[in-house]
């Protein structure tokens, strides 16, 4: 298969590339300006691709690209500010929300955008990174304003790719891949990234068990919107 990955130079982005090279795919990895430990991995099968989600791809960017994408990891993204000193209430700035929601949200919409003939060609998967902190539902600490907001209008925005793409046959899905120990957590987390990410593409493949833009945790539980 040939498998797309944003943000993949650490964190999960690098756990999902990883995955698919270990399982013998082609992985286009993606690093907004620095490969890092891509390098180290070092095989044939992966071709890297400079890519910041903040613009679309330029023309040399999409010639690296496959014809045809078989899965789409739209997994990069960032927290914004700390939880209390920058994203409470009373210190929230409108900077902060539009650099988050950016991209957090626009991101995974400008890859889409830009790749969606390519996974219509193998009739394929594209998987948006949310969280379960874009839920209303799960929401009982408050707070977050710019990450939560940018999580939330993901979900949405994936439930519309999924109605709006499910007629050429592409599935799309939500995941919220637990807590993980990254450095967006300070490595803090309950599981590790590889954790994770084996169950986000257990849920992956069996993708036709849930409704067109479920929102699905790495332990396969529905995530309340
Ligand atoms: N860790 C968790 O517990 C957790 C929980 C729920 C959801 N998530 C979500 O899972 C995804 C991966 O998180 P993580 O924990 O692996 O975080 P991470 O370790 O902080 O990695 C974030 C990745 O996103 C990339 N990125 C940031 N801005 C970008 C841009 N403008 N263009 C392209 N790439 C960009 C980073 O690249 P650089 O190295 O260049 O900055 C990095 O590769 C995120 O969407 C996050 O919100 C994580």
């Amino acid at each position: 298969m040939n498998i797309l990955v944003t943000g993949a130079n650490r964190g999960l982005g690098l756990a999902f590339a990883s995955h698919y090279l270990h399982q013998g795919d082609q992985v286009w990895a993606c690093y907004r300006s620095d490969p890092g430990a891509l390098i180290e991995l070092n095989t044939a099968s992966l071709h890297l691709v400079q890519w910041d989600v903040r613009q679309m791809p330029a023309a040399e960017t999409l010639a690296k690209l496959p014809q045809a994408i078989d899965i789409v990891i739209n997994n990069a993204g960032i927290y914004g500010p700390a939880k209390m000193a920058g994203q409470s209430l009373d210190n929230i700035e409108p900077e902060t929300m539009l650099d988050v929601f950016d991209i957090n949200c626009v991101g995974a919409l400008r890859v889409v955008q830009a790749v969606k003939d390519r996974v219509i060609k193998s009739r394929g998967i594209i998987a948006n990174i949310s969280s379960k902190m874009g839920s209303s539902g799960d929401n009982g600490s408050g707070g977050c304003y710019a990450y939560r907001a940018s999580k939330a209008a993901l979900v949405i925005i994936s439930k519309s790719m999924a109605v709006d793409l499910k007629p050429q046959g592409v599935r799309v899905i939500t995941l919220h891949p637990g807590w993980v120990r990254t450095d967006m957590t300070a490595h803090t987390g309950e599981i590790d990234a590889r954790e994770s990410v084996n169950g986000m593409c257990k849920v992956i493949n069996q993708i036709d068990e849930y409704e067109p833009g479920a929102f699905v945790a790495w332990d396969e539980e529905l995530v309340p919107y």
